[in-house]
């Protein structure tokens, strides 16, 4: 398939462009390069072996979105584009449903105009709200849009909701939901990852500036969760692992009976900070000093998955291990 990947520099579409390629598929990547380096491009390239098609456009702009629509025939879009600094989307909650939402809509409307009608979207677990009961399944759901803690969150499911009603609006339409866990890791060559501007929010990004002397300590929020250690849980998924459940789920496409697909991305398992802290002082040899400090604001105790449903329909599995996620990580903090 030849597949539009939105926001493809980034830290997840860049290894599903990876991971297409390998399996004989063609992307062309479409990014802004506001949150990624064009220097992922040339990474990408070297991986793949091959000019890779990239056109610098942000997708809230439709005349020159248009312009990659015009040129280039696509069997199915990508969706990875938009803002996902949850704490930002708090501060700046219109800048995150202004570009998230628009570069949607935007797609959209040019995937009906140029007669393309797959799609799958990068949606989150954060969908399912804090009151969702661990191990979630897709069934699961957020009750209200204000079960969800914050704006970033709200755009994920907004997104959903509008590809849902497209979908059952236009039987032509096929869309893939990948509600994704925690992403982690990087890959193995050391050529992508994770690299956000700034002091990193997320807990293994943090902890690779820890372990590479960048950081001093890790802030552990609250030590006083109805956990194993106290600390909080999470599903955590190697990006490589969840860029193939991406190219697994290509397989949605030729269904013809349903048009809406949700699947979680997840590996079923729950990972405490400090199981974490400790895999990752063993993956890089190197000590993580941290605090415990009192809790973050909206975070729940534990959220981690059932990915059954994945496993069964799509074939597919998380197969990389804690080790390996914080090896990866620390390979690519180093380089
Ligand atoms: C958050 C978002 C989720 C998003 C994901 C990846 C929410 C509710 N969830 O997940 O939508 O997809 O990031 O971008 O906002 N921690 C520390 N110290 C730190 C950082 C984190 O102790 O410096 C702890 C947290 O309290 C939590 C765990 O580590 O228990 C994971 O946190 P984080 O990596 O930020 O991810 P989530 O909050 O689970």
């Amino acid at each position: 398939m030849k597949i539009l990947v939105a926001g493809g520099a980034g830290y997840i579409g860049s290894h599903v462009i990876v991971e297409l390629y390998k399996k004989g598929h063609k992307a062309v990547c479409v990014d802004n390069l506001y949150n990624s380096k064009i220097k992922a491009v040339k990474n990408i390239e070297k991986l793949i072996g091959e000019k890779l098609p990239f056109y610098k456009i942000d997708c809230c702009d439709k005349k020159k979105l248009e312009t990659a629509f015009k040129k280039e025939k696509f069997d199915a879009v990508m969706m990875f584009q938009g803002y996902k600094a949850v704490g930002e989307s708090v501060t700046k909650p219109v800048a995150y449903y202004r570009n998230n939402i628009d570069s949607a809509l935007t797609i959209i409307e040019l995937m009906d105009k140029y007669n393309v009608h797959n799609v799958m979207f990068s949606s989150s677990a954060t969908v399912y709200g804090k009151n969702a009961k661990s191990p979630i399944t897709e069934k699961d759901k957020a009750l209200i849009l204000n079960d969800i803690t914050n704006p970033y969150g709200e755009t994920k499911a907004m997104i959903e909701k509008i590809l849902t009603d497209k979908a059952h609006a236009d039987k032509r339409f096929n869309v893939v939901l990948l509600r994704y866990f925690n992403p982690v890791g990087a890959h193995d060559s050391g050529l992508l990852g994770e690299d956000p501007n700034g002091l990193p929010n997320n807990l293994m990004p943090y902890v690779a500036k820890v372990a590479t002397g960048k950081l001093p300590y890790l802030k552990v929020y609250g030590n006083d969760y109805k956990t194993k250690d106290g600390t909080g849980v999470r599903d955590y998924i190697h990006v490589v692992d969840l860029a193939l459940g991406h190219v697994a789920a290509l397989k949605c496409y030729k269904k013809k009976k349903e048009n809406v697909h949700i699947y979680n991305l997840g590996t079923g398992k729950g990972t405490s900070v400090l199981e974490l802290v400790k895999a990752y002082e063993k993956a890089s040899g190197k000590k993580v000093k941290y605090k415990i400090v009192a809790r973050r604001a909206g975070d729940v105790d534990r959220l981690y998955c059932k990915p059954a449903k994945a496993n069964k329909e799509l074939g597919w599995y998380a197969k990389r291990d804690l080790y390996n996620m914080c090896l990866t990580s620390y390979n690519f903090e180093n380089k």
